[in-house]
């Protein structure tokens, strides 16, 4: 039988969960089916994985969906993918809706079809206030990408050297106005950032796991919940535990 999971205090949450959803491939090869069946089993996934973050009161869920690295990959996996982002938003935009899921978008839209940019930035106004779950999908996105423009951007406004801090950077990235993910989970086991967050991961905890992203299920979401709630975030200082002993 199954065990029952633990339930985690509220306070050990983590307010922001940013997923590398990797592994679809490797997943369909194991079982002789093409790389685009993964990716649907892998969309199939993230459906509940959204679904599992409002029940456990993840306040924000950034997903990496497509990198400005994987336009190098066959032209009909990319074609695939972007029909995938298609059609997510055409069937699950009214359900995500009535449950309060909000849509933002980082990355570069430019590059997409424009049809397909045009329902990415529907689906953002009709759910823009909604406030049970902020839901980012990074697609097209890069993290050296993000802190290029933000660099060309400082530079436009005519921003002074002096004036550039550790707080203005992040008010021109994507992620304006987010926390920094608390939680980074990356599936199929490899270990690597691969350009996802690099700015706001200073200061992230990692949980990898080898399972491919479409079997990625609730029980392993708390249990890497669970990890999150025994870390010691240190931020370069000494344990708050430790502190009082010394003091004492
Ligand atoms: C992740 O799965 C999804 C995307 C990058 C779009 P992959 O397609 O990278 O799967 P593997 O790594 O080849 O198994
Ligand atoms: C990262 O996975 C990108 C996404 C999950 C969208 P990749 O499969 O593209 O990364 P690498 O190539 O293994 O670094
Ligand atoms: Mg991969």
């Amino acid at each position: 039988m199954a065990e029952t999971p633990t339930a985690i205090p509220l306070e050990k949450i983590p307010q922001h969960v940013a997923m590398i959803m990797d592994g679809n491939g490797r997943w369909a090869l194991q079982r002789g089916l093409p790389r685009l069946a993964g990716h649907k089993a892998g969309t199939e996934n993230l459906r509940r994985v959204i679904r599992a973050s409002v029940e456990f009161g993840v306040k924000y869920l950034t997903i990496y969906a497509f990198s400005t690295e994987n336009w190098g990959r066959p032209p009909e996996e990319v074609k695939g993918l972007m029909y995938i982002l298609e059609d997510v938003i055409d069937r699950e935009l009214n359900e995500l809706h009535k449950e309060g899921v909000q849509l933002r978008h980082i990355g570069r839209l430019e590059r997409l079809a424009p049809s397909l940019q045009g329902k990415v930035l529907s689906a953002i106004d009709v759910t823009k206030n909604n406030d049970r779950l902020i839901l980012n999908i990074a697609f097209n996105y890069g993290g050296r990408d993000e802190i290029v423009q933000a660099i060309q951007r400082m530079m436009k406004d005519g921003v002074p050297p002096e004036k550039v801090t550790d707080e203005l950077v992040s008010q021109y990235l994507y992620t304006a106005g987010v926390p920094d993910p608390d939680l980074i989970i990356r599936t199929s086991g490899e270990l690597r950032v691969s350009n996802f967050l690099i700015w706001q991961a200073a200061y992230s905890e990692w949980y990898i796991t080898p399972t491919f992203w479409p079997d990625f299920d609730k029980a392993e979401y708390h249990h890497a919940l669970e990890s999150f709630a025994q870390r010691d975030r240190r931020y370069g200082k000494v344990s708050s535990g430790e502190l009082q002993e010394s003091n004492a």
